[in-house]
């Protein structure tokens, strides 16, 4: 199999793209660079470097080979920046990801895995969350998602089209040898934000004690980029045995504070860094918990390397060695 991944050179993507070659499957990046690292693919993969909202570039892609599926994680991921800007996020997560559904079915290309979000959920009323929970985002990163999932429904009833989108929990941890991990411009991302604290010697910001929940601090749960990317290849080998157009949560079903992950870098890492009280950060629900039943009954999927000491201790062993990340900025 041939596979397109949009947004390779990104932290998620670039592990899946490892885990594809494991798979002996062959594959092409295509990334703009604007937030990825081109030391993130391994060199002998093809980096197509353009934008997927370009449709001369997207037609070139497209025409130049015949790939047999998409992993779609292109696209911009930060909360709060979507919530001071929403039309960036409306427009490279919304109308850039139409005009890449449109370029496959021209393309004939009909099986494609998108990278959703717990946040299309909002604030829960149940927890763990199970697929089905109403979707009511409270914020345009989690809305850009849940579009671009009613897009696709509406495409699998009308078009050749088939996807699955995967609502990821919270992404986290490193390469198991330490090689590669999480350099994300502007990190907004709570795990690399304590490792750069503990690193650095400077305080930890927790945003906000006052939320809903046992100890005050939003609770997430910690899906390993390992496991996040198996379930891809689950996904795409369901869409190859002809599986329908579809959702699935990818979560532990565990639940940790921002304090919990705190207390947990500061165990790995031994450095006993300053937990500082900051304002909540806009568009922030107070507990999201993946029920992810349905995937693990459909799909066999079960996270392998999601407990909290291997996420954080393969993230610091990342940071450690790369306290500059990738080093291209
Ligand atoms: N990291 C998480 O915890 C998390 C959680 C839920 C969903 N997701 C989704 O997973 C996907 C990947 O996340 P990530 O953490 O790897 O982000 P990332 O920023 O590291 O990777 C995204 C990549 O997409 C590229 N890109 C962005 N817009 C593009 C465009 N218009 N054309 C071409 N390339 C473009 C960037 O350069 C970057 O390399 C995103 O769609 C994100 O919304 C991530």
């Amino acid at each position: 199999m041939k596979i397109l991944v949009t947004g390779g050179a990104g932290y998620i993507g670039s592990q899946m793209v490892r885990q594809l070659l494991e798979n002996k499957m062959e594959v092409v990046v295509a990334d703009s660079l604007e937030n990825g690292h081109r030391a993130a693919i391994p060199a002998n993969v093809p980096l197509r470097v353009g934008d997927i909202g370009d449709e001369k570039f997207l037609n070139d892609l497209f025409a130049r080979e015949k790939f047999d599926a998409v992993i779609h994680f292109a696209g911009y991921i930060a909360v709060k920046e979507s919530v001071e800007n929403p039309l960036k996020y409306f427009r490279n997560n919304v109308e850039k990801t139409i005009r890449l559904t449109s370029a496959m079915l021209q393309a004939n290309v009909t099986r494609l895995v998108f990278s959703s979000s717990a946040a299309i959920y909002g604030n829960p009323t149940q927890v763990p969350i199970p697929d089905d929970h109403p979707k009511q985002p409270i914020n345009p990163y989690g809305e850009s998602k849940y579009l671009i999932e009613k897009v696709l429904h509406w495409l699998g009833a009308a078009t050749p089209l088939r996807a699955i989108s995967l609502r990821y929990f919270n992404a986290c941890g490193a390469a198991l040898d330490g090689a590669f991990g999480e350099d994300h411009p502007d990190e907004g991302h709570i795990i690399p934000l304590a490792l750069h604290a503990a690193q650095n010697g400077k305080p930890f910001l927790l945003f906000g004690d006052d939320y809903k929940t046992r100890d005050g601090a939003c609770v997430r749960d910690y899906i390993h980029v390992i496991d996040l990317c198996d379930a891809h290849l689950r996904a795409l080998d369901a869409l190859t045995r002809g599986h329908a157009t579809d959702a699935y949560n990818v979560g532990t079903g565990r639940g940790f504070s921002n304090r919990a992950i705190a207390e947990s870098v500061r165990r790995v890492t031994g450095i006993d860094f300053e937990i500082q009280i900051a304002p909540r950060r806009p568009g922030d629900p107070d507990e999201l918990v993946a029920d992810s039943s349905r995937l693990q009954k459909e799909f066999g999927w079960q996270p392998r390397h999601s407990d909290l000491e291997t996420i954080v201790g393969s993230a610091w062993q990342w940071h450690k060695s790369h306290p500059r990340g990738y080093g291209d900025r």
